[in-house]
């Protein structure tokens, strides 16, 4: 009964949710350093970040610690690129801003700035965070289980921004996300290794994950890494129906025949 209570709105959030997500650390946050006290989590918001928290024995954990403490970094775009950020993207329909910085390297971190008012869909911009790592954690199973070689994904953690130094916006970015830098190829490459040179056992993997409703048709989402996988970088969607026979307008004309043999 007290599992049910905890997790009822977290399955009111994700409908899709899985038996494999439903992970023992959700239930054992409650020394996390800013947690129970953070007066920007409500306990719905504390029951759904609590899988996906950064952990505290993370190597990298204290330098993030003390690069977010010195001012609110997170602000605005000023205030980001102020603390040594450097911009990688600022995205016109999601409106995260993804950053690198020196100090953490072989991380990015996926940022709504305190300053950003618009919101994808009327929902809070933290739950898209949210769902980013949810999504990820399901693709990162299925990796696993199905022996998937030539996909990756990246480690997504939830990054608690400290309460102080407080923002001067009246709705505050609670976390961001911190993730595993994925050494993408240029966008020109990925196109074209997904035009060119992608092999018919590297489309079954494909679709070992698409036919379930995890990741993405639009292939522009699962860029070439720079080792020569390809990578979910996108998941800020869960579970859907896709249109497979989307994925055939990045494929050559041998490969698409090929797809369709797949998924028909
Ligand atoms: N894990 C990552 N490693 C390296 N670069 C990344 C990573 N995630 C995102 N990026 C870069 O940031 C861009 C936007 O990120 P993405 O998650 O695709 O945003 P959106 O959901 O708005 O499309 C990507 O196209 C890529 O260039
Ligand atoms: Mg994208």
């Amino acid at each position: 009964m007290k599992i049910l209570t905890t997790c009822l709105p977290f399955l009111l959030l994700f409908p899709s949710v899985i038996h494999a997500e439903m992970q023992p650390n959700m239930y054992s946050q409650t020394n996390y350093p800013n947690f129970c006290d953070n007066s920007c989590l409500d306990e719905r918001m504390r029951t759904l970040v609590a899988p996906y928290l950064l952990p505290e024995e993370h190597p990298l954990k204290c330098v993030v610690d003390h690069l977010f403490s010195q001012s609110r970094v997170t602000e605005n775009m000023d205030s980001l690129m102020g603390a040594g950020f450097q911009i990688i993207a600022a995205m016109q329909n999601s409106y995260i801003v993804v950053a690198r910085h020196a100090a953490v390297p072989g991380y990015v971190f996926k940022i709504y700035l305190d300053a950003e008012k618009r919101s994808r869909d009327n929902k809070p911009n933290w739950e898209w965070l949210l769902k980013r790592c949810y999504s990820a954690r399901i693709i990162r199973l299925k990796i696993a289980q199905k022996r998937i070689e030539h996909f990756v994904i990246p480690d997504k953690w939830i990054y608690l921004l400290p309460p102080l130094p407080t923002s001067n916006t009246s709705h505050p970015s609670p976390f961001i996300i911190m993730e595993t830098d994925m050494d993408l190829e240029p966008v020109a490459i990925s196109r074209k290794a997904w035009k060119t040179e992608v092999t018919r056992a590297q489309l079954r993997e494909l679709y070992a994950i698409l036919r379930h409703g995890y990741g993405t048709v639009n292939l522009g989402n699962i860029p070439r890494t720079q080792n020569g996988q390809f990578a979910f970088i996108d998941t800020e969607f869960s579970r859907r129906r896709h249109n497979l026979k989307h994925v055939k307008k990045y494929l050559s004309k041998d490969m698409a025949r090929y797809w369709d043999h797949l998924i028909k």
